[in-house]
């Protein structure tokens, strides 16, 4: 009876339609993913061997950075990518005056944690409406001597424009200042011909399994053009050393790619590029089917659509729209940085009143977007945007 039940929901079309569904895999893919598995577990070899060298190679080619080095999540890749920076920094100047790290307050987090960890401080931006990226006026009002690093954070699949701020640096006396690029949310996202990662100094990608490039667990990445910063980030990964056992940098730590999710990750590179154009499919479906008053969120500059967020006036009723049929939805992310509460006895600085920041947080909502999900599916996220009045 349950079964029959549950087939009656599926045909009214009222069975959850979920977020992300990491289920569906089509059979190549298994049978490739089983084959890589299997492989590496029969290998013996399960840390520190050539899987993880061979993924860490071919995704430098991806991108066109000349070094890549694998670690555990892509929160340890901006820990270690900002300690990699501060490092150097400490090695050039004996100084410490430099401390503070740029970057915007509605990412989630994740940069913030990094630099409370190394003891950096975060200085928040405001953002631009329709892209929800970085706004360049407000970065310019937040760089001084102070300044360590800008950390640009490619929000939702979209495109930050790293160059401008390159420019906008220069132009100010700062080109000292390291550009990271959180690349977690935009694997693969081109602009001007280029992928992202390899426009600034860093860049540091997340392999969640929900990310658009993502492992059968943790991953992480850390991409850089210069092979100083490599070599520091390859010592800081592992204790600190530069050989095994000698202990050349101060501020190590443990945090590898292991060979599964290497291989893992290998399989799945070639398909990115496609996965990713599914994806810009379904944002562009939306972004068609949106009625007046509601927009998805998109990057000028192009991008992966990592997520498929919209800006609504009444969010909360339009999530309840979405629910009463059965559309899952979600807030990325609900609380800004600077308004968290564990952390308000951390030293961090806001730049201006962040009104868009403020604005948006209230506004913003997360729909469906996964590269499997069905022509159906997206149709009915369609119709139920379609329906809605705002
Ligand atoms: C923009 C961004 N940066 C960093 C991270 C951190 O990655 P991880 O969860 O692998 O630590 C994530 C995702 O979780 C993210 O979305």
């Amino acid at each position: 009876v349950d079964d029959d039940v549950k087939d009656v929901t599926m045909d009214m079309g009222n069975s959850l339609l979920p977020l992300n569904d990491l289920k569906r895999i089509d059979a190549e893919q298994a049978r490739e993913l089983e084959r890589a598995t299997v492989e590496v577990l029969n290998s013996g070899y399960w840390l520190n061997g050539p899987r993880c060298k061979d993924f860490c190679e071919a995704f430098s080619r991806y991108i066109d950075v000349a070094y890549c080095v694998g670690v555990g999540n892509g929160t340890d890749a901006l820990e270690i990518a900002l300690r990699t920076v501060m490092t150097d920094y400490k090695n050039r100047y004996r100084s410490a005056m430099r401390n503070e790290v740029v970057t915007v307050a509605n990412a989630g987090g994740y940069t913030s944690t990094a630099c409370f960890s190394v003891g950096l401080v975060p200085v928040y931006i405001d953002i631009e409406w329709g892209s929800q990226l970085a706004d360049i006026e407000s970065l310019s009002a937040a760089i001084n001597e102070r300044t360590l690093a800008v950390v640009a954070t490619h929000l939702y699949g979209g495109v930050v424009d790293v160059p401008a701020i390159r420019e906008l640096l220069k132009s100010r006396d700062l080109d000292h200042v390291v550009i990271i690029e959180d690349c977690a949310q935009a694997h693969g996202a081109m602009c001007r011909g280029r992928r992202v990662g390899s426009f600034g100094d860093i860049a540091t990608f997340s392999f969640y399994p929900t990310k658009n490039l993502g492992a059968a667990g943790d991953g992480g990445l850390i991409a850089s053009h210069r092979m100083d910063f490599e070599t520091t980030i390859r010592a800081l990964h592992q204790y600190g050393w530069s050989k095994k056992y000698t202990i050349s940098y101060s501020g190590g730590r443990n945090s590898r790619l292991d060979e599964l999710q290497a291989a893992i990750l290998h399989a799945k590179l070639p398909r990115l590029d496609a996965a990713n154009a599914r994806r810009r499919e379904i944002l562009d479906a939306y972004a068609s089917a949106c009625p007046d008053g509601i927009t998805m969120v998109e990057s000028p500059l192009g991008g992966v659509a990592h997520l498929a967020v919209l800006l609504a006036e009444d969010r909360d009723r339009l999530r309840r729209h979405l629910d009463a049929q059965s559309i899952a939805a979600d807030i990325h992310y609900p609380v800004l940085d600077c308004d968290q509460a564990g952390w308000m006895d951390e030293k961090y600085r806001v730049v201006g009143g962040l009104e868009v920041s403020r604005a948006s947080v209230e506004r913003i909502l997360t729909l469906p977007c996964f590269p499997t999900m069905t022509a159906d599916e997206v149709a009915r996220v369609c119709r139920a945007l379609q329906a809605y009045k705002p």
